[in-house]
């Protein structure tokens, strides 16, 4: 790209202001700055102003799920579809690793941070250990791809080669790097991060597939044979990846996708809760839900609407390739606009500034509304105490503290 084909892409979008230090630019900065301007959508700036809150939702009916009694009564039957399927090659699991993981406010990956009290316990480590359980119990390894972004691409390689995999299969383990969004301030104009590079932040785990295409990562999912793809966030300590009885359980369903839910821990917990919306299997984000809603109950009493995802999906390969085609035909999922402490370069002071509070916005799109775009799903009961310990934050909710209790209480030693 040339510098007039950058300039008449900033302009489109109002976002001129970002060449402003252009001629104090060396020729190896400017030729950075131009491939970023190239390969950076800009125009998802545009959705500042209605902060993504005007997405329609349709009708709201209840989705059946596969609760425990029914898991438990066919636990034979799904174990050995679920086995053999992992035996077969057919699934792959996918690590969310991308998220700048601010709230928990450590500057390395997530992953990296360490939950152990008498020893170190990485929570990349506790990942890896689940998947080993797995592993052992099929007598055969299961691919595992790792979506990092590029802020913390390096340092997850570095750590997780350093550390050998935590026992894992090296060839079995592949990276790729997700894309980018810009982000902007109150106004809608993109900061700078450096005086030739505009302040960008990862595109929100939603990306999580076409990021494999565009990285190329799926043709060694296609090479290797694998059917289906469990995803999952890299902060749940507890789960269970690549869980036999929940994949044999959405084989034999016959759903594009497998979701694993919890019993919600209160009417109006903050989780997103699996419904179906226009006929469509979807997911209704807490502040969505009407009391109406959170009320209703069938005619034995029980909530219609009490089990929310905790980001571990099964999704069958041709399922998300068809959701990758609606996605190039326009059938784009919701963009999220997220407030967020943004660094940038500081023209009075001509320093990096690294704001204490909250000064624009990043825009994401989230795995949860690629649920929306599938044929079918199947709700997958799983015991909170069991499987839920994800940490978002150092204590209180959600955080160090409260999955080290989990963990705990699951005799996993830390
Ligand atoms: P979160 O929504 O918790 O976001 O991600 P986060 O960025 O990790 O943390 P905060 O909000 O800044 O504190 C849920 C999962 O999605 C991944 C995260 O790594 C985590 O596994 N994720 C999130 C990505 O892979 N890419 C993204 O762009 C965002």
């Amino acid at each position: 790209m040339t510098y007039n084909e950058a300039k008449d892409k900033l302009a489109k979008c109002g976002q001129e202001q970002l060449l402003r230090h252009w001629d104090e630019l060396n020729k190896s900065e400017k030729a950075a700055f131009l491939a970023q301007i190239e390969k950076t959508d800009i125009s998802v700036v545009a959705n500042y102003k209605n902060k993504g809150k005007n997405d329609h939702k349709g009708e709201i009916e209840p989705l059946a799920c596969m609760e425990r009694r029914a898991i438990n009564n066919n636990r034979r039957k799904y174990k050995r579809i679920g086995i053999e399927a992992i035996r077969e090659g057919k699934i792959g699991a996918l690590l969310l690793a991308g998220g700048m993981g601010t709230r928990l406010g450590s500057d390395k990956p997530k992953g990296m941070y360490d939950i152990g009290k008498t020893k170190q316990v990485f929570i990349f480590q506790r990942i890896i250990e689940n998947m080993l359980d797995v592993v052992r119990a099929a007598g055969a390894w299961i691919h595992l791809f790792v979506m990092t972004s590029e802020k913390n691409n390096e340092d997850t390689i570095n750590f997780l080669k350093e550390k050998n995999y935590f026992g894992y299969d090296a060839d079995h383990v592949h990276f790729y790097v997700q894309d980018m969004a810009p982000a902007c301030d109150y106004n809608g104009k993109i900061f700078l991060e450096e005086k030739g590079r505009m302040a960008t932040s990862p595109n929100g785990n939603g990306s999580w597939f076409s990021s494999m295409v565009s990285s190329d990562m799926i043709k060694t999912v296609d090479a290797a044979g694998i059917e289906w793809l469990n995803v999952f966030a890299v902060d749940n300590v507890l789960q269970r990846i690549a869980d036999p009885l929940f994949v044999g359980a959405t084989i034999a369903s016959g759903c594009t996708v497998g979701a694993k839910v919890v019993r919600k821990a209160a009417r109006d917990e903050h989780i997103g809760v699996i419904c179906l919306e226009d006929g469509h299997p979807s997911i209704v984000e807490y502040y969505e839900l009407t009391d109406e809603l959170m009320d209703a109950k069938d005619e034995n009493g029980n909530w219609l609407y009490n089990f929310g995802v905790i980001l571990n999906y099964l999704f069958s390969v041709d399922q998300l390739k068809a959701i990758e085609e609606k996605r190039l035909k326009g059938e784009a999922m919701p963009l999220h606009v997220v407030e967020k402490k943004i660094p940038y370069y500081d023209d009075a002071t001509g320093t990096v500034v690294k704001p204490e509070e909250v000064n624009g916005y990043k825009f994401e799109t989230l795995v949860l509304d690629m649920i929306r775009l599938s044929k079918s799903c199947l709700p997958f009961e799983v015991v909170r105490r069991n499987e839920f310990a994800p940490i978002k934050n150092k204590t209180g909710i959600d955080s160090v503290v409260s999955a080290q209790e989990l963990c705990e209480k699951n005799h996993i030693e830390l």
